[in-house]
């Protein structure tokens, strides 16, 4: 069983990134928006951080407490989107409840928008044109891909309750030459498939008994379970110890999707600051 190294990808891109910095003798520059104070929203963000000053880019952090009012937020959107130094924003998910994380993210400018989730950089994406891809998306096809598993004529089931994800994967694997089929809860039909990639948010759901013999599988989920005595597991979407010598190939939680996605929206990052100085 290979296993899918997501921080040996990670650190392969930033160093692509870092070479394009230098030579293009460009300072990117990113900011963050940070609503409330969620131990994991924070940790993801200094990771991001972290890899961003690595690169050369310019890093800001808005953090907000998590009663502020959405104008506020949109307020503070629309000054970044203003500001000729930010080439990418990006507003850390899941806000807190109050707040319409879809208002939001649409108050982003698409051509600063680091994480390719607004819906007209969707919407440029499946009419073939040059957009900020989804980050999420991208990761898991760069996994997918770096298993060296072909793609072409296979059959790849993306469980998820959501479109979101699905719909650019379904996009971004017809260009490898795969096949795709959603599927939004688990069903013993997915074991029909060459590959698996999943995104369902519930810990250790998927087992062999889903799973064909020589698949690879993506795990997007992570989650923090609290064991014995405080203790903090880190688990994904999948049973890892469970399918881990039936599998061909697999990533890790943590360690696989998700360090992929911190270099992809850094990438985003970078295109964009190209673009807008063009
Ligand atoms: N929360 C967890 N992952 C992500 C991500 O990729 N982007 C944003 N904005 N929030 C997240």
């Amino acid at each position: 069983m290979n296993i899918i190294d997501g921080k040996k990808i990670s650190h392969s891109l930033l160093l692509e990134l870092r070479k394009t910095i230098v030579d293009k003798n460009i300072t990117p520059g990113l900011a963050i928006v940070l609503v409330g104070n969620d131990p994991a929203s924070h940790l993801y963000v200094e990771k991001k951080e972290e890899a961003a000053k690595k690169i050369g880019m310019d890093f800001n952090r808005y953090l907000s407490v998590e009663t502020t009012p959405e104008k506020e937020i949109i307020d503070c959107i629309q000054f970044l989107n203003k500001d000729p130094d930010i080439h990418g924003i990006i507003v850390q998910l899941p806000l807190p409840g109050n707040l319409n994380t879809d208002a939001i993210i649409k108050a982003i400018d698409p051509q600063k928008d680091a994480d390719g989730f607004h819906p007209e950089n969707l919407s440029c994406l499946l009419a073939n044109k040059h957009c900020p891809p989804p980050v999420t998306a991208a990761s898991a096809l760069e996994c997918l891909k770096a298993s060296g598993e072909p793609l072409s004529n296979k059959k790849v089931a993306v469980v998820s309750k959501s479109d979101i994800l699905y719909t650019p994967l379904q996009y971004l694997l017809k260009a490898e030459g795969a096949v795709t089929e959603h599927f939004t809860e688990l069903d013993t039909n997915i074991k029909k498939y060459d590959h698996i990639i999943i995104a369902l948010g519930q810990p250790k759901c998927l087992t062999k008994q889903y799973i064909k013999e020589g698949a690879v599988v993506v795990d997007i989920g992570i989650h923090r379970l609290t064991g014995d005595e405080d203790s903090i597991e880190i688990v994904g979407d999948v049973d890892y110890e469970n399918v881990k010598d039936h599998v061909t190939a697999i990533t890790p939680v943590p360690g696989g999707v998700g360090p992929v996605t911190v270099a992809m929206l850094l990438k985003n990052t970078v295109d964009n600051c190209l673009k807008l100085q063009q």
